[in-house]
């Protein structure tokens, strides 16, 4: 694999796995996952999404991708991080400014992420974290070339996959998930966070 990525299997618990699902359900009702589209088309992802934290990560029809401070349907502000994913940044990312960004997708049986680079962030000097809840999910990772070879890594509840280094702008997707492979969701399916620094510190 890429220098700079790796792969925490099972970095959390049970236990921490539903005390994150109860801060998320907060997060999520404060904050509604509602369905984003592309830039200029239009067309809807197969993902929903929301985001905690200072900034968001979103994209629509009109906007097309960026950061933004507030919740695209209810115009307020995003909840703050839990305190656990902060700590959760601390212990695999140590050095790197605060995370300001965490975007929550919510992959449904069919949903699939197609291969990209997360680089819409102003710096690169932290490392992306993710952290998967819910059901089994092939992720895929590459090079910095989209045509690079790429391998596959089993995503399962509990692990946190880290990008950094010259991993930072791998290419990366989710080819599909698993679905019935998890009871943490009562209603199957898979929460991806990825915890990301925005703005270069001060
Ligand atoms: C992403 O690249 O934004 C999500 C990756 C994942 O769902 O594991
Ligand atoms: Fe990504």
């Amino acid at each position: 694999m890429i220098e700079g990525a790796q792969h925490f299997p099972d970095y959390l618990d049970a236990t921490a796995q539903s005390a994150l699902l109860a801060d998320l359900r907060r997060v999520v009702a404060e904050a509604p996952l509602y369905t984003p589209t592309m830039p200029r088309t239009g067309k809807p992802l197969s993902v929903r999404m929301t985001n905690c934290g200072a900034l968001g990560w979103l994209t629509d029809k009109s906007g097309g991708y960026r950061y933004q401070a507030t919740h695209p349907e209810t115009g307020q502000p995003w909840p703050a991080i839990p305190a656990s994913l902060l700590q959760l940044w601390s212990n695999v990312a140590s050095g790197a400014p605060a995370p300001e960004a965490c975007l929550i997708n919510f992959y449904a049986d069919r949903t699939k992420m197609g291969l990209h680079v997360d680089r819409d962030e102003e710096t690169l000097d932290a490392p992306v974290v993710s952290v998967s809840l819910g059901d089994d999910a092939w992720f895929r990772i590459g090079g910095l070339d989209r045509r690079d070879k790429t391998e596959r890594v089993l995503l399962r509840s509990g692990d946190v996959f880290v990008m950094g280094g010259s991993a930072r702008l791998a290419y990366h997707g989710i080819d599909r998930i698993l679905p019935g492979t998890s009871m943490l969701l009562k209603g199957g399916g898979r929460i991806n966070l990825t915890l990301r620094r925005v703005t270069r510190p001060a």
